[in-house]
């Protein structure tokens, strides 16, 4: 199993530390435009094997040579957020870079499933799927799992429960209009709805949707990656290992919850050949109405991005 992770950033770096450190994989490679940067870093991650105990081996490389025939590919290359943007103005930069990217993944690695996390995340997605020509079940989008985590966190830290207990899952899009949905949270089982107000349920939809930009404002450079490399090790993982786990990805939705032919988050099972179903939950009235407003404002961006490569 060889998987590629372009950008060796703080994102791409965190990401291929997680992927090897987990063992399943023979190679990871590391690609970015920086001299030195991937391969220090996989020098570096290479010397703590006998520390950690595992075996996978690290590649750095400003070239895409070392990556042919990968298996699966993670494009994290792009700019990320400073304090005050939105992940939409790092549009037309980040769409000339994944853009290039699309098209070395295409030649190099033409079988691969594809995880996009680069921002704007929905666009970004969409665009890498077009330049590449990949079939879109191999080309899927991280923030779901992201935005679900967090959600989880905000709901255990207000009740002071375990992380572990709590049930949650986040639809839409990574951005404005995503959609937590708080009538699928449980906490230890019980409906979300039984332990909190109207207003404090509320309260967390929207410390969740503003999840990203809180830890951008802490920092001031950059943006999250702990949180966001393990939800993008965690679906590296189930393709590698054809789980079939349904995780909330961003998907191309053709006919599902009504919405067609555009890239949203939704629950979709993974395995070997990506995005092998695209689940449909029961969800409420104002969910179902929620996420079809996130799908026509991903839509149009999506319209917009097509003008740029
Ligand atoms: N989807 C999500 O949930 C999510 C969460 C956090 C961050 N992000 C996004 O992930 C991206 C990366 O974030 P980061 O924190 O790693 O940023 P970073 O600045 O630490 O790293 C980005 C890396 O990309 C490299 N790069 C630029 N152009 C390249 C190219 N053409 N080929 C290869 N590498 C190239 C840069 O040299 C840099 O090392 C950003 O767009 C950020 O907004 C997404």
């Amino acid at each position: 199993m060889k998987i590629t992770v372009v950008g060796a950033g703080k994102y791409g770096s965190t990401t291929v530390q997680r992927i090897a450190q987990a063992g399943y994989a023979d190679e990871v490679v590391m690609t970015d435009i920086v001299e030195g940067l991937p391969q220090g870093l996989a020098l570096d991650m290479n010397q703590s094997r006998p520390l950690e105990g595992f075996e996978t081996r690290i590649v750095g490389s400003n070239h895409y040579g070392p990556t042919a025939g990968s298996d699966i590919v993670v494009v994290t290359a792009g700019k990320p957020r400073k304090p005050g943007m939105s992940r939409m103005d790092l549009l037309t930069d980040n769409a000339q870079i994944v853009g290039g990217v699309a098209r070395e993944v295409a030649s190099s690695s033409p079988d691969a499933v594809v995880i996009v996390v680069s921002n704007p995340l929905d666009e970004m997605t969409a665009l890498f799927q077009k330049v590449s020509g990949f079939p879109a079940e191999r080309v899927i989008g991280q923030a779901g799992m992201l935005d679900t985590a967090r959600f989880q966190d905000k709901v255990a830290e207000k009740l002071g429960v375990s992380p572990l207990s709590v049930e949650a899952i986040t639809l839409g899009s990574h951005g404005d209009t995503m959609v937590p949905v708080p009538s699928k949270v449980s906490v230890e089982g019980k409906p979300l709805g039984e332990l909190l107000s109207d207003d404090e349920v509320e309260q967390l939809v929207q410390a969740t949707r503003d999840g990203g930009a809180e830890v951008v404002a802490l920092l001031k450079t950059g943006s999250a990656y702990y949180a966001p490399s393990s939800a993008a090790a965690k679906m590296v993982a189930a393709v590698a290992k054809d789980t079939k786990d349904v995780m909330p990805v961003c998907a191309w939705v053709s006919g599902q919850y009504g919405i067609n032919d555009v890239y949203l988050g939704v629950p979709a099972r993974l395995g070997r050949g990506g995005v092998e179903e695209i689940v449909e939950l029961d969800l409420t009235e104002s969910e179902v109405e929620a996420l079809r407003t996130a799908a026509e404002a991903v839509r149009s961006k999506q319209a917009d991005v097509d003008g740029l490569v």
